[in-house]
C-alpha cells in the first residue's frame, strides 16, 4: 500500500513539511496521525513530514521514530549537539527533497487541517502561503493582554527596522507556512532566532504571496520554549538584517569590512583609557606617589597598552590568537602591538600639531580627529602585522 522510505528518499516529491520539536512527547503522535490523515487524501505518497527534534529529554524523537513503520512517509532527525528552533527547520529542508517547504510546529498549535488551504493557495501560483492570526478567520485563542502586547509590539518594531520585509504580510511572527523550494535557498538562510518567515521574506526571491487565517490554539500538553532569550535575538535577528540588506548591505558585501572586531577594538581602547588615567594618578598626584610626570606617564601608558593588548589577544583577535599558540608567539604578538601603539603616538602627536597650526582647527576638535584616525590606523596595522597569521611557521 504504501511505499518504503527507502524509495521516497531516492524520488522527488511534492512537500516538505518540517515539525520542529523539543519536548513535545505528549502532542507528536497525534499531530503526525492528523497530518498523515489529510496528507493521504491529497497528495498521497507525495509528501515528506520530517520531524527535527533537538534531543528532547522526554524523548520525543523515540516516540516519533516508533511510529516510522506506521507512516512510512515519516523521518526523523535527532539532532544531539544543536539546540534551536530555526536551524532545526533549515537542516529539516535540506534534508527534503519537496518541490514546496514547510513548516508547522509540533504541538498542536497550529491546527493541521489549515494546511489543506496552504496548499491549495500554492496550488493557485502563490509563491509563499502563511497561516495568519491577523486575517479574517485569524485570531488566538485566550491570549492575555500581556501577551498580546508583547507579540504586537515585536511586531511593531519589526515593522519599523524593516518596514518592506515585515510589512509584505499581516502576521510576520509565523511559523506555519509553505514555500516554494525554488524561491528560497536553504543553505542562503542564516539560522539565528525563532523567526524563520522573517529570513524566508527576507532573502527569498517571493513574488507572490498568499494569506490564510487560522486561529492559534491553546496548549493542550506540554510548555512553550519562549523566553526573554528569544526576545534578545529577534531584535538581533532583525539588526543583522538591516544590516545585510539594501544598499549597506550591497557595500558590506563589496567591501567586507571587519565591523565587529573594529567595535570590539575601540571598546577595549576605552578600557585602556581608564587605566591610563588610574596608574597616571597613582604614580604621579600628590597624595599618593608624587613622581614625575613624563616618568608617571611612560609608566601608565605602557600599562595600557598591555592592559589592551591583554583584552585583544583574548578577545578582538581571539580567533587568530588561537591559531598562533605558545608563549614565544604571544611575546611577539606583544611586542608588535607595543610598537605599533607608540608609532600610533607618535603619529597622534603630530597629527595634532598638524591640525592645529597649521591648519587651525580647534585644539579639542583637532584632538578627536587625531584619536580616531590613529585607532585606525592601530586597529588596521595590528590586524595586519601583529594578530597576522601566516602560513610558514618560521
Ligand atoms: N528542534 C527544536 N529545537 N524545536 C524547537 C525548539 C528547539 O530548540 N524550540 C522550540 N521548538 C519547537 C517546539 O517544540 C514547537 O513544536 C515549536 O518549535 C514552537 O515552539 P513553542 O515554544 O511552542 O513556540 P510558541 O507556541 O510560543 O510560539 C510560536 O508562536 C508563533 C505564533 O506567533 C512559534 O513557534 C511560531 O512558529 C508561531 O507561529
Ligand atoms: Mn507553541
Amino acid at each position: 500500500m504504501h511505499t518504503t522510505p527507502e524509495v521516497n528518499h531516492l524520488v522527488d516529491c511534492y512537500l516538505c513539511l518540517v515539525i520542529p520539536t523539543y519536548n513535545e512527547s505528549r502532542n507528536i503522535k497525534d499531530l503526525i496521525r492528523t497530518l498523515s490523515h489529510l496528507l493521504n487524501e491529497v497528495i498521497p505518497h507525495n509528501y515528506e513530514l520530517i520531524v527535527v527534534d533537538d534531543n528532547s529529554p522526554d524523548n520525543t524523537w523515540k516516540i516519533a521514530q516508533s511510529l516510522i513503520p506506521e507512516y512510512p512517509q515519516l523521518q526523523v532527525i535527532h539532532r544531539q549537539h544543536e539546540r534551536g528552533l530555526s536551524t532545526a527547520v533549515i537542516q529539516g529542508w535540506q534534508v527534503g527533497t519537496g518541490k514546496i517547504l514547510g513548516v508547522i510546529d509540533g504541538d498542536l498549535q497550529h491546527p493541521p487541517e489549515i494546511l489543506l488551504k496552504l496548499l491549495s493557495a500554492i496550488e493557485q501560483g502563490a509563491d509563499l502561503a502563511v497561516a495568519s492570526r491577523h486575517i479574517e478567520d485569524g485570531g488566538v485563542s485566550d491570549w492575555s493582554m500581556i501577551r498580546r502586547f508583547l507579540s504586537r509590539g515585536a511586531q511593531l518594531l519589526g515593522l519599523v527596522i524593516l518596514p518592506n520585509v515585515l510589512g509584505r504580510v499581516s502576521d510576520p511572527m509565523s511559523g506555519y507556512f509553505l514555500v516554494h523550494h525554488s524561491a528560497v535557498n536553504p543553505q542562503d538562510l542564516n539560522p539565528l532566532g525563532y523567526k524563520i518567515l522573517i529570513e524566508v521574506l527576507a532573502r527569498g526571491n517571493i513574488k507572490q504571496i498568499a494569506e490564510v487565517g487560522y486561529v492559534f490554539q491553546e496548549r493542550q500538553a506540554g510548555k512553550s520554549k519562549v523566553s526573554w532569550k528569544h526576545y534578545l535575538d529577534y531584535l538581533h535577528h532583525l539588526i543583522r538584517l538591516r544590516l545585510s540588506l539594501g544598499r549597506l548591505g550591497k557595500l558590506r558585501q563589496r567591501l567586507p569590512l571587519p565591523i565587529k572586531r573594529f567595535i570590539r577594538f575601540g571598546l577595549v581602547g576605552l578600557t585602556g583609557v581608564f587605566v591610563d588615567m588610574s596608574v597616571l594618578y597613582l604614580l604621579h598626584d600628590p597624595t599618593t606617589l608624587a613622581w614625575g610626570l613624563t616618568r608617571s606617564k611612560i609608566i601608565a601608558a605602557e600599562v595600557a597598552i598591555i592592559n589592551n593588548f591583554a583584552w585583544n589577544d583574548a578577545w578582538t583577535f581571539r580567533d587568530l590568537a588561537l591559531q598562533q599558540q605558545g608563549w614565544g608567539k604571544s611575546l611577539k604578538r606583544l611586542l608588535k602591538f607595543n610598537i605599533v601603539c607608540l608609532v600610533g603616538l607618535a603619529l597622534n602627536v603630530l597629527l595634532l600639531n598638524l591640525l592645529f597650526n597649521i591648519l587651525g582647527v580647534h585644539y579639542l576638535l583637532a584632538n578627536l580627529i587625531a584619536i580616531a584616525a590613529v585607532t585606525l590606523w592601530n586597529f588596521w596595522i595590528n590586524l595586519k602585522l601583529s594578530w597576522r597569521v601566516t602560513e610558514v611557521d618560521k
